[in-house]
């Protein structure tokens, strides 16, 4: 699956360093980084920023008719960077507890990755038009309608996910700054 894919080296290498520090961390202070603590808040809020940008640039940059900057093939890639960067950030900004709002976040995030992965490197294996389908010359006109079934029913996991996965996010947000951050 990592042949070709850049963004997926580039996403290995970065979750590499970033457990490097993690574990520097740990090396450090003898704990496990807590949630409301400098490094493990800036963890929650680093990777909650990619996760922002990766539910909205690639959707903008598909969107818009006057501005197009930058290949729709170069977005994806950065999609799914910032898609798998952001969410293991925010995972090891947990602490490994997963209470309540933000443990319901965390799971809906590890669901869209998950839904995220079965997308690109599973279904879009699958030609998706006529052409793809003489150059395969080997799947029958209702098996690519079967295909494209799936995909629609793909997009219509992967996206609502995200919409409940952010506004389980913004209220556990709320809830921990007020709770954990501004009373204190
Ligand atoms: C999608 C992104 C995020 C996820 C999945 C997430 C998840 C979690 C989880 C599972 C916990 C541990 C809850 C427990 O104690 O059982 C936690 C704690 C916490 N989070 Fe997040 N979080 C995210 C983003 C953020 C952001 C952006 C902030 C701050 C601006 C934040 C602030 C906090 C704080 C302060 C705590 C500690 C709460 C306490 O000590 O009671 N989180 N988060
Ligand atoms: C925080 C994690 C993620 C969020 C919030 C997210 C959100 C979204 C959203 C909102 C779209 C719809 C774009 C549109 O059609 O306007 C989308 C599409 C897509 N995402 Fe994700 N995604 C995440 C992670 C991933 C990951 C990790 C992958 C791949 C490994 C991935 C692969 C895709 C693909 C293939 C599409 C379809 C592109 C298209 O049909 O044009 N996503 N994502």
């Amino acid at each position: 699956m990592l042949r070709g894919n850049r963004e997926l080296w580039l996403a290995l290498l970065a979750l590499i360093l970033i457990t490097a520090g993690y574990g520097l961390i740990i090396g450090l202070t003898s704990q496990i980084p807590p949630a409301s603590e400098v490094f493990g808040h800036s963890l929650g809020i680093a990777g909650f920023l990619l996760m922002l940008m990766t539910e909205t640039l690639y959707s903008l940059r598909k969107r818009s008719r006057s501005i197009k900057w930058g290949k729709m093939s170069a977005w994806l890639q950065f999609h799914i960077f910032t898609g798998i960067v952001g969410p293991y950030m925010t995972l090891l900004h947990t602490s490994w507890k997963f209470n309540g709002i933000a443990g319901v976040t965390t799971l809906l995030t590890m669901i869209i990755v998950f839904s995220g992965f079965i997308g690109r490197y599973v279904f879009t294996r699958i030609p998706r038009t006529k052409e793809g389908l003489e150059i395969e010359g080997t799947l029958s006109q209702e098996a690519l309608k079967q295909a494209r079934r799936l995909l629609a029913l793909w997009h219509a996991v992967h996206i609502p996910i995200g919409i409940a996965l952010f506004i389980s996010a913004f209220v556990h947000v709320g809830a921990a700054l007020y709770y954990a951050t501004f009373l204190k």
